[in-house]
């Protein structure tokens, strides 16, 4: 996903710009700009790869302009190259963008018609000569950008600053948010807070559709038809200091390793230690007792949260639940309940767009809307009626980790809440369900204590063409994400299975050249777990099994590999077990020499459809 920022400064600002974009570095990029106005005059400097390659070139030919937009691409239209990388401009004007202009081709068609040269192959281009043909036939800066958004079709953040324009940036949002920074005599802008968090906390963000006006000492927001709105500037500390890795080599192995520390913190948010209850913030505006259907929808690492989470909400409140992924639900429009229907949507960053849709959709089939995310801010959050959040802290890593089993915590406290209320479980149960997710940090600190072995037998997997995992109950949905995981990490291709399904079709799959991981603590279902563990081994089969110490002694057959978990109570082992999925992931991915942080082609919040 791209990054877009604009410094609207009393000093020259190319290297405030560049210092900003490196906080946005984490979303993925494949190139990176900046362009200043010099005199008046428009002045970019663009590079291919990360963003040492623009200073690089910042340091040969620097850029001394007090007004300047920056740009780190994620290649959607055209391959990375120099050419295609924002800022892209005209003689009149420069923009960055984040997202996509759907109906560009149209567009370009009819530029080229009137005599427009293109030099890139990017929808973002169009948008600089729509804006610079306005003002050839003598628009303003403002007026050929109010003129022109409503024409554009897709998801897109903008920002814009003009030729002979000392006090003017324009930004706009449809889809992909865009932050308004104000500062003393100094205005900003981002696609998030945390990457202004250096200049100033004071944000406003616009919503879908607005467009803001920017001068140094004063901001306009007009919404897509030109009327001017008010936006409500906050204090957001969105972390002044950039998120380091501390003494970890790689944002996803810090971010492995904090769990314990974070999952303590989501626990104080739900859960009241001393009286062993659940404390819901928001139980006065959600009855669990009258919700008829929990329905759920999410992408990726978070869908997989809700996943296991469903399982806890049938277990523990006899709550029926819909789960489906979010590209999927948004365009089934599935009937919903007609009143009491409550639709959770989970999401790390809280922009995928995926997921939004799916929410706007929900929304229309009068649902109480409610999130789990990590970013309270963020467009999902403020769409939704009643707001859950995770507190994981940023996430930097593209893999998500910690950020799922924070969401984990906060189902289960969710889903607990929920029992209660619909007097599934009395106090003594919620009390013992309590405890068990209060020792959830030290069970998670000993699950860590595996990552020796694992970074062994992590060699002998990254050798391996295909693997598959598989588990039940809340390790099916583990099974899911450890393949996930290992796909988006090593780029080896892995799949998750119910083990119950093996012999439906993937046991064919099965020989000495397959590594199954199978996800099994000593729980109800391990047995039934052993025996497909045998059918494995009968063909020949790797197994890497991932269970407890009465696990490891029952099992009759000798596993390749054996990683012993903790013993603890059956409930919500996923939280423990989902530690060595990451690590196996992230070993394996480290042994093969590929890149951690930011894997190819992936970006760590994918606001276009
Ligand atoms: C997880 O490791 C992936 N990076 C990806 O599947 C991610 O979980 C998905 O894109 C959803 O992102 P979100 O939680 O920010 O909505």
């Amino acid at each position: 996903m791209c990054g877009i920022v604009g410094i609207l400064g009393k000093n020259p600002v190319a290297l405030d710009v560049v210092e900003a974009l490196r906080r946005l570095e984490y979303r993925g990029y494949d190139s990176a700009g900046v362009a200043t106005l010099e005199n008046g005059k428009l002045t970019r400097c663009r590079a291919e790869g990360k963003l040492r390659n623009l200073e690089t070139k910042l340091s040969k030919e620097p850029l001394s302009g007090l007004i300047g937009i920056g740009h780190t691409r994620w290649a959607t239209h055209g391959r990375p190259s120099v050419s295609n990388a924002h800022p892209h401009a005209t003689d009149k004007l420069a923009v960055v963008h984040n997202g996509i202009i759907e109906n560009f081709a149209e567009f370009r068609a009819e530029l080229e018609a009137d005599g427009f040269r293109f030099e890139s192959e990017t929808d973002t281009e169009v948008v600089a000569h729509l804006v610079t043909r306005e003002m050839n036939r003598g628009l303003k800066p403002v007026e050929a950008v109010g003129a022109i958004l409503p024409k554009l079709r897709g998801a897109f953040a903008l920002a814009f600053l003009f030729s002979g324009e000392e006090d003017l940036l324009i930004g706009a949002r449809n889809g992909p948010p865009l932050a308004v920074g104000i500062g003393d005599g100094e205005m900003y802008l981002g696609s998030d807070a945390f990457a202004l968090a250096p200049f100033t906390t004071m944000i406003a963000y616009l919503e879908d559709g607005d467009w803001a006006i920017l001068h140094r000492n004063s901001v306009e927001f007009r919404n897509v038809d030109g009327q001017v709105v008010n936006r409500q500037a906050q204090m957001v500390a969105a972390g002044a200091a950039l998120v380091d890795k501390g003494n970890h080599r790689h944002f996803m192995a810090k971010e492995i390793h904090e769990q314990p520390e974070v999952v303590t913190h989501t626990l104080t948010t739900y859960i009241d230690m001393v009286s062993r209850k659940v404390r819901m913030p928001f139980s006065e505006t959600l009855d669990w007792s009258k919700v008829d259907r929990l329905t759920m929808s999410a992408c990726g690492t978070a869908y997989l949260a809700g996943l296991t989470a469903r399982y806890w909400f049938e277990s523990l409140a006899r709550l029926p639940v819909e789960i489906d992924v979010a590209s999927e639900f948004r365009y089934r429009e599935p009937p919903m309940p007609a009143s009491n229907g409550v639709a959770m949507f989970l999401s790390q960053s809280g922009e995928t767009a995926d997921t939004l849709a799916s929410l706007r959709y929900a929304k229309s089939q009068n649902q109480t809307i409610l999130s789990v995310v990590n970013v309270p801010t963020s467009t999902i959050a403020r769409e939704s009626h009643i707001v859950a959040p995770i507190t994981a802290g940023p996430e930097i890593g593209v893999a998500s980790t910690k950020a799922f089993s924070c969401k984990l915590v906060t189902l289960a406290s969710l889903a607990i809440a929920a029992g209660r209320m619909r007097g599934v479980i009395d106090e003594a149960r919620e009390a013992e369900l309590v405890q068990e997710l209060i020792m959830l940090p030290g069970l998670m600190t000993q699950a860590l204590k595996t990552e020796v072995d694992i970074s062994r037998l992590a060699q002998r997997l990254g050798k391996a063409k295909d693997v598959l995992y598989i588990g039940r109950g809340t390790s099916f949905p583990l099974a899911l994400e450890g393949a996930l995981k290992l796909k988006e990490l090593s780029y080896i291709h892995a799949e998750g299975y119910a083990a119950g399904e093996l012999k439906h079709g993937p046991i064919a799959l099965i020989d000495e050249d397959m590594p199954v991981i199978v996800v099994a603590p000593h729980d109800h279902l391990f047995e039934k777990t052993a025996s497909n563990m045998h059918e494995v081994a009968a063909r020949g089969g790797r197994i890497i099994l991932i269970t407890d110490e009465k696990g490891a002694s029952e099992i009759s057959i000798k596993p390749d590999s054996t990683i012993i978990m903790p013993t603890m109570p059956s409930t919500f082992t996923a939280m423990v077990y989902a530690i060595p999925v990451q690590l196996i992931a992230y070993h394996t991915a480290l042994g093969m020499g590929k890149d951690v942080d930011q894997p190819r082609n992936l970006a760590k919040s994918v606001t276009v459809e």
